[in-house]
């Protein structure tokens, strides 16, 4: 693991304002999971409990986070203690097996690009697939690693940077900067081809496996327009993958 969160938790708690996350990301992020009544869904790398606590508004009956960094669970833990949602989260290595439970939903934002082998993200997308329900959905979003280099100097206008050590390379670092609270926040990750997240879900047991272009929602358009989220939408800036669990064997 590059980046220590340990030591930038406050920052990602305050990340939601940076406008790709605001006006693109957090939009893609709910489009996709669609009606969430009823529905159990297992957040990973959940980090501060953003999402968590919104699947709970947005109707879902339980919602479990997991994360590897303790004052991340610290801060989500203390929004629990302070107005109670009835959400558990535990600390979990991720790239080491888990099981938690049976959901609906397992969600991943910002976090498979973490992944420093193939090994570990098999190791990841076996222990989603075993934590899903028949029928369950897989829902992963990051930022897209096979964007062009030429683009990389096109994103600062959403509020982040891009750079990796070896463009194309698998294994090589890649790193966001973003811009939080006007200080630049780094985000160092692993650069793995789109073709090799697909080939380590596939080996996993996920079959019907979908990619989805981004999307920015109506308040996004109204407050920049249309042409401000050209480059966003033509370079791919993000990615979205969905998965679904078929196995006869539930
Ligand atoms: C970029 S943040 C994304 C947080 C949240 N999903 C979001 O979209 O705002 C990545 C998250 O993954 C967590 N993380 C990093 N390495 C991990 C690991 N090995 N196991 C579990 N969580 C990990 C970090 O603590 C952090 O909360």
């Amino acid at each position: 693991m590059l980046t220590n969160y340990d030591k930038i938790a406050q920052e990602c708690d305050d990340a939601r304002d940076v406008i790709f996350i605001k006006y693109a990301d957090d939009y893609m992020h709910f489009k996709l999971i669609g009606d969430l009544s009823d529905k159990t869904i297992l957040d990973i790398g959940c980090g501060t409990g953003s999402h968590t606590r919104a699947f709970r508004h947005l109707g879902a009956k339980k919602v479990v986070g997991i994360d590897y960094f303790k004052e991340m669970i610290t801060i989500a833990e203390k929004k629990e203690l302070s107005n109670p949602l009835n959400i558990e989260y535990f600390q979990q290595n991720i790239f080491e097996p888990f099981s938690i439970g049976l959901f609906d939903i397992v969600t991943a934002f910002s976090v498979i690009s973490i992944a420093s082998s193939q090994e570990e993200l098999t190791v990841l997308f076996k222990s989603v697939y075993n934590n899903l329900l028949n029928g369950g959905r897989f829902i992963i979003a990051g930022l897209n690693p096979e964007l062009s280099p030429s683009a990389y100097q096109k994103c600062e206008k959403y509020g982040f940077k891009v750079t990796c050590e070896s463009p194309q390379i698998e294994g090589a670092i890649i790193t966001s900067t973003l811009k939080i609270n006007n200080n630049d926040v780094k985000f160092e990750d692993y650069y793995f081809k789109i073709d090799t997240y697909f080939h380590c879900l596939r080996n996993a047991g996920f079959t019907t496996i979908n990619m989805h272009l981004p999307e920015i929602s109506p308040e996004g358009i109204d407050k920049f327009g249309k042409e401000f989220w050209q480059d966003f939408i033509t370079e791919k800036m993000q990615l979205y993958i969905e998965c679904k669990k078929t196995s006869a064997l539930g």
